[in-house]
């Protein structure tokens, strides 16, 4: 069985680093792991020190990882809706689709959606390739967003399929009139129904396999949103890994340091009383640059329990 773990949460919490240090952690105990990024402002190449790109890379032993990109994904599509539209669209309203394709491959929809369908096709993949995969997500409202895609878009390409193939219908029976019946595959449609299989796919595969582990650093702000991104990941059917509290102060603070421990303490509270201390993991404050596997390996000792 695949493992999925994801690390969300709110920016600059540790994501990244936390993401990186447990995959390195589970590389080390021979799992055949893949770390993969989906912010697009990625960082997890330089939180191994390596540069990465789409297509998995070896890092260290059992250890792989990849930035994929959902800009890069959604020109690829619209390059193939493009070609679909050249066989199917009368010469002179081309430039007009095209004008509109382009725009639509700048939306941020498109582009979410287009970085859902490389993760689902990364997901796929690894199945024969990885034991566990280990998404370096955005922060939180950009990976509930993209974690709930599947049940928003499975309803949304059910309705464009039920149109297409009404559309089908009447072109076929208009054809059949003239004598001239037309069985040509649909490309468009099977796009769709290869699309909605392959979301549905990936909505069980999540629900089954896959946990969030969610990153805060104690403090209000982060606690809020952790609270919040559990209500919402929950709602959508999503199973809840962790709460990792990271940075956490060592107690033996002075001054301000000191008061900052306080508030801790109050967040530490809340965080306990609302998930359990069973789900509740603490990192602290760290010293190292935590960056490549030496500094990495600093950070996932405090991980053993996820
Ligand atoms: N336990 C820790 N102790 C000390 N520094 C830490 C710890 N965890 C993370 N950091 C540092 O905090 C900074 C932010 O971490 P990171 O980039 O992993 O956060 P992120 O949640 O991925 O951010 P973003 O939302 O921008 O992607 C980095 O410089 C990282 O080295
Ligand atoms: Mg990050």
């Amino acid at each position: 069985m695949l493992l999925i773990r994801f690390f969300g949460g709110k920016g600059g919490v540790g994501k990244t680093t936390l993401a990186a240090a447990y995959a390195l952690a589970q590389a080390r105990r021979g799992l055949r792991t893949l770390v993969v990024s989906t912010d697009p402002a990625h960082s997890l190449g330089d939180a191994l020190e390596t540069s990465l790109s789409d297509r998995p890379r070896r890092v260290t032993g059992t250890l792989w990882a990849a930035e994929i990109s959902g800009e890069r994904q959604a020109r690829r599509r619209i390059a193939e809706v493009l070609d679909d539209a050249r066989h199917a669209v009368p010469r002179e309203v081309l430039p007009a689709v095209e004008r509109h394709l382009e725009r639509a491959a700048e939306s941020p929809g498109t582009v979410e959606s287009a970085l859902l369908d490389r993760l689902t096709e990364v997901v796929e993949e690894a199945g024969e390739r990885w034991d566990t995969v280990i998404v370096d997500s955005a922060p939180t409202g950009h990976m509930v967003r993209l974690l709930s895609l599947p049940t928003l878009l499975t309803p949304w390409i059910e309705g464009l399929a039920r149109h297409r193939r009404r559309a089908r219908h009447a072109d076929r029976l208009a054809a059949g009139l003239l004598g001239d019946p037309d069985d040509a595959a649909d490309p468009l449609l099977e796009r769709l129904q290869a699309r909605r299989a392959r979301l549905g796919r990936l909505r069980t595969r999540l629900g089954e396999d896959a946990l969030v582990h969610l990153v805060l650093v104690p403090e209000r702000l982060p606690l809020a949103e952790t609270l919040r991104a559990a209500d919402v990941l929950t709602g959508a059917g999503l199973p809840l890994g962790a709460v990792v509290v990271n940075r956490v102060a060592s107690g033996d603070e002075t001054g301000v340091l000191a008061r900052r421990r306080e508030q801790e303490e109050l967040v530490l509270a809340t965080v306990h009383e609302r998930f359990g201390a069973d789900a509740v993991v603490t990192v602290p404050l760290l010293p190292g640059a935590l960056t490549g596997t030496a500094g990495l390996g600093e950070a996932a000792v405090w991980l053993g329990r996820l």
